[in-house]
């Protein structure tokens, strides 16, 4: 049997900070209001050049380095996103060509802010099969280009970022022990946003803004403080585990007063609960793999510990992993001075797809020659 193992971890964060005051000065509300009612301090915002795909090539990389793996091998890309630059290609697959991933399977995952733990499940699932042998999963949000900076209702919540793991799969036991994931379209309507070619479909809502994130915060509110509790349980008790023997627990960052109900709901005091929505907020698909980063960097993880990592967003959507860390894997890892190579290959990654590209144009021309000489025929 094999298991999934994160071997691997990055984050990336723009470094333009939008603090509470900043806000108060593009619409009607305080850094009060904002502190006291979500838990946010500030956000980073995307400068002009920084997208889903940029921010996920740097935690990606930032992933692979950790695990001094090659991105030659990776087997396969997963990015989680709803926010991308474009609905196709996929995010997936730039982040594929700007790594130098050759031939590596990738496409997007779209669960809104669950899905980073949808694309842990479905990468989980894929290792376990055998094969596939790794996966990159990412989670990327440029959710600041969707954001009407007029309705204080959204703007102040979200935030910009990537965080992205590296699966291995090995034989030995732990890694991801358990995902479950769910959802309920009848609450759909709750929490939208832009419509592709301004269309929409009746049943979400034809009062909802076409080119903007709109939510109903009450109506997600209730919605989270029901499902986060309940899929944490859920996810633990698939892995065998009950919610004491947890170490820590990672919640969606959305907001401050979700999260304590839900570690009240389940028990668990606040110092076994990672926060740090105070300095990113909502960042989606990427607030979990961020704060599992982050986690990490503080030394909140000791090998053998289990971590709850529950999530829920748009949809509605939801989703829960249960981990045992494994810091020292028993999956062999390449050399260390194998990590000039890995920078070398994505110093030359730019070239490489020139010459992918120029290949295909060339391809195409010899074939319109081809056609234009038999037509003439
Ligand atoms: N500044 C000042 N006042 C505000 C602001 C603001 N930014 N936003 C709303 N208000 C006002 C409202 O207009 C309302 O005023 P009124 O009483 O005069 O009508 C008052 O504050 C209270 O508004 P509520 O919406 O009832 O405030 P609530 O306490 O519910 O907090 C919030 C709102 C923070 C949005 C909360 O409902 C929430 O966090 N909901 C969940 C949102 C969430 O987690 N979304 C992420 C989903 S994940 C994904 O997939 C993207």
């Amino acid at each position: 049997m094999q298991y999934a193992h994160i071997s691997g971890w990055g984050k990336y964060v723009p470094a333009r900070r939008m603090t509470n005051d900043d806000l108060a000065q593009l619409v009607e509300t305080s850094d009060d209001w904002i502190q006291t009612r979500t838990g946010i301090v500030e956000r980073r915002i995307v400068d002009e050049g920084e997208t889903a795909i940029t921010m996920a090539v740097k935690a990606a990389r930032e992933a692979l380095q950790v695990a001094h793996f090659s991105p030659r091998h990776v087997d396969l890309i997963i990015v989680a996103t709803f926010s991308p630059d474009r609905v196709m290609p996929s995010t997936a697959c730039m982040v594929q060509d700007a790594i130098g991933a050759d031939g590596a399977a990738a496409f997007d995952v779209n669960a809104a802010c669950s899905g980073f733990v949808y694309g842990l499940g479905i990468a989980r699932s894929m290792l376990m099969t055998g094969e596939y042998s790794n996966a990159l999963v990412i989670g990327t949000e440029a959710v600041s280009h969707m954001l009407n900076w007029e309705d204080r209702s959204t703007c102040v919540l979200f935030g910009d970022g990537a965080g992205a793991v590296f699966l291995q799969s090995s034989e030995h036991p732990g890694g991801i022990l358990a995902v479950t994931l769910g959802a309920d379209g009848s609450g759909g309507q709750f929490l939208t946003g832009p419509t592709v070619g301004n269309n929409y479909v009746p049943q979400i809502g034809a009062d909802l803004d076409l080119n903007h994130l709109q939510m109903n915060g009450p109506a997600v509110f209730r919605f989270a403080s029901r499902i986060l509790g309940k899929a944490a349980k859920e996810s633990a008790k698939a892995a065998g585990l009950e919610m004491e023997d947890i170490e820590l627990f990672i919640p969606h960052q959305a907001n401050l007063r979700i999260i304590k109900s839900a570690a009240k709901h389940l028990n668990l005091p606040m110092e076994k609960v990672f926060v740090n929505l105070q300095k990113y907020g909502n960042t989606s698909s990427a607030s979990i793999p961020l704060a599992l980063c982050e986690a990490i960097e503080e030394g909140r993880l000791e090998p053998g510990d289990h971590v709850v990592m529950v999530a829920f967003g748009a949809g509605l959507t939801w989703g829960a992993a249960t981990i045992q860390w494994a810091r020292a894997l028993p999956i062999p890892q390449e050399p260390h001075w194998h990590t000039p190579t890995h920078w070398a290959w994505y110093r030359l990654s730019p070239w490489r797809s020139l010459v992918w590209r120029a290949t295909l144009r060339l391809d195409a021309w010899v074939d319109r020659i081809y056609r234009l000489i038999r037509h003439r025929r």
